[in-house]
């Protein structure tokens, strides 16, 4: 039997899990580490928390599972997207990683566009606009800001292709986390290098692009020591985590959307063409199943709106308050009785692109009790997440089945709503180690146990559960969506001039 295993770098923590040839999770081992905000709207962690963090787990998992070291064939990597991680010629760590939800750079996002000859002419280029979250801007923002320490880097990678670094010395990364640096060719899955030109980049920067189930390398003898695995190991090309999430909840071919509730939001479909929202709304990247693509729409604050609320608002502790919350947002009414939330904690990406926005509750009285506060968060979540959805609709993508996933969908009540929202039953599946297990199946894929990555999910993959649409409960959503809709706009302004205000 050969083993494989999925590494995780998530924002929160690492996630390792190692599965079977026929996909059965053996062990799982997760570890925390530090998010930094030196300044409001920054958002920063230590690449070398990153690679503490894999070598515990993986030396954990594989110790708990009594696998031989010889019998790991393969590795996957996911990783939070978009982050970057600057290195010297020695390959030092020049300073802390920015990340996915650091909203510093409005002003390189504007001076990308004009280097690309505008907005459009971007699109044509990357498939996507300038946001702030991407990685093509914090790169010219190190240049803009920080020019002694532009002057030492020799290469920039994602949070998970700085680990590729450290465990096979390679300099590499695959086509579905490299759509998200900005910088990438998504319909030829190759760097433009024309935008490398107009923004005066190098394309020896970067690392080489592979497609997500090619090998990339094999362990070094450093590494294999370090982890008890062997040299034989190889390293494939993994995914970024929400490819790799689609990939773990078998969204591999059209007709299934996936909608992943941690952190952030994530709605994700699988197309087989390339398609771009010519608003620029939704992001179009390389998907990790060869030769595809992918459409999706990110909130910057989802599960992170309400884990902001229990842990600044709500007395209980530790996990215990979600079940608290849970519990007594489920016996509030739909709607929350007139209550609304805009969870635009970290400013959002997905429609608005506007680092500006913040959160809000609308609607408050005496009545309402904190019932009602806590679920209005779960459905202003759900209707920041519908803003895709309309989207992907308004493209004419089909969508015939919704798999829900993530921290957030293990709640019965998240589950209703997403149901209710969207209007489309909610379906589980029986993995729910979404990226880490996507992740571990391109591995195996890699190294020969299956012969593509469609063939590994329908060997794995199976529904578990299904949340029907409650009828009722829908009209009411829909009568409140809206009015959700319009108190962006409305407030949009203002949340200019708060920014204005604070500097
Ligand atoms: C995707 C994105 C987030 C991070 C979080 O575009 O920014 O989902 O990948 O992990």
């Amino acid at each position: 039997m050969s083993y494989f295993l999925g590494v995780d770098i998530g924002t929160s923590g690492t996630k390792t899990i190692l599965i079977d040839e026929r996909g059965r999770i053996l062990a799982e081992s997760s570890a925390v580490y530090k998010l930094f905000h030196p300044k409001p709207l920054w958002s920063e962690q230590n690449p070398d928390d990153w690679w503490k963090a894999t070598v515990k787990t993986i030396r954990e998992v594989v110790d708990k599972s009594g696998k031989s070291a010889s019998s790991i064939k393969a590795i996957g990597l996911s990783g939070q997207m978009h982050g970057s991680v600057f290195l010297d010629k020695d390959d030092q760590v020049i300073r802390p990683a920015l990340l996915w939800n650091d909203q510093r750079t409005a002003q390189e996002c504007e001076e990308i566009e004009s280097r690309a000859g505008g907005r459009r002419a971007l699109i044509r280029m990357v498939a996507n606009p300038a946001l702030t979250g991407f990685t093509a801007p914090k790169i010219l923002w190190l240049r803009n800001n920080e020019p002694r320490n532009f002057e030492r880097v020799t290469r920039v990678l994602l949070p998970k292709d700085d680990i590729r670094r450290r465990l096979t010395g390679e300099y590499a990364t695959e086509v579905s986390d490299a759509s998200g640096m900005l910088l990438l060719d998504v319909k030829k899955r190759a760097w433009s290098r024309k935008l490398l030109g107009k923004l005066e980049l190098d394309e020896s920067l970067f690392g080489q692009v592979y497609e997500s189930e090619d090998v990339t390398g094999t362990l070094t003898k450093k590494a294999a020591k370090t982890l008890g695995l062997t040299t034989d190991c190889v390293v494939v090309g993994g995914a970024g985590d929400c490819a790799a999430n689609a990939i773990g909840t078998g969204v591999v071919k059209s007709g299934i959307l996936s909608t992943s509730i941690g952190t952030s939001g994530v709605m994700f479909v699988h197309s087989d063409q390339m398609q771009v929202d010519p608003d620029g709304r939704l992001h179009t990247f390389c998907h990790a199943v060869r030769g595809k693509w992918h459409m999706m729409g990110v909130n910057l604050c989802a599960g992170g709106s309400l884990q902001w609320f229990a842990e600044n608002l709500c007395a209980e502790v530790g996990d215990q308050v979600y079940d608290v919350l849970n519990r007594e947002a489920a016996k509030s009414r739909p709607g929350s009785d007139g209550l609304f939330f805009l969870p635009y904690l970290a400013g959002e990406r997905t429609p608005h692109a506007d680092p500006d926005a913040r959160g809000c509750f609308v609607g408050l009285t005496l009545a309402h009790k904190r019932a009602q506060v806590a679920r209005c968060i779960m459905e202003g979540v759900t209707y920041s997440m519908r803003d895709s959805l309309e989207i992907i609709r308004g493209m004419n993508v089909p969508v015939k089945q919704v798999r829900v996933s993530g921290g957030g969908s293990k709640s019965k009540l998240w589950r209703q709503l997403q149901a209710d929202v969207f209007g489309t039953k909610a379906v589980t599946i029986n993995a729910e180690q979404g990226p880490a297990y996507g992740v571990a199946l391109l591995a195996a894929v890699g190294a020969g146990s299956y012969k593509n990555i469609q063939q590994a999910c329908a060997a794995t993959i199976r529904e578990t559960s299904s949340t029907p649409v409650d009828r009722k409960a829908k009209r009411i959503y829909d009568d409140r969506f809206p009015v959700y809709q319009s108190l962006y706009q409305s407030l949009k302004g203002d949340f200019k001039a708060i920014s204005a205000v604070e500097g």
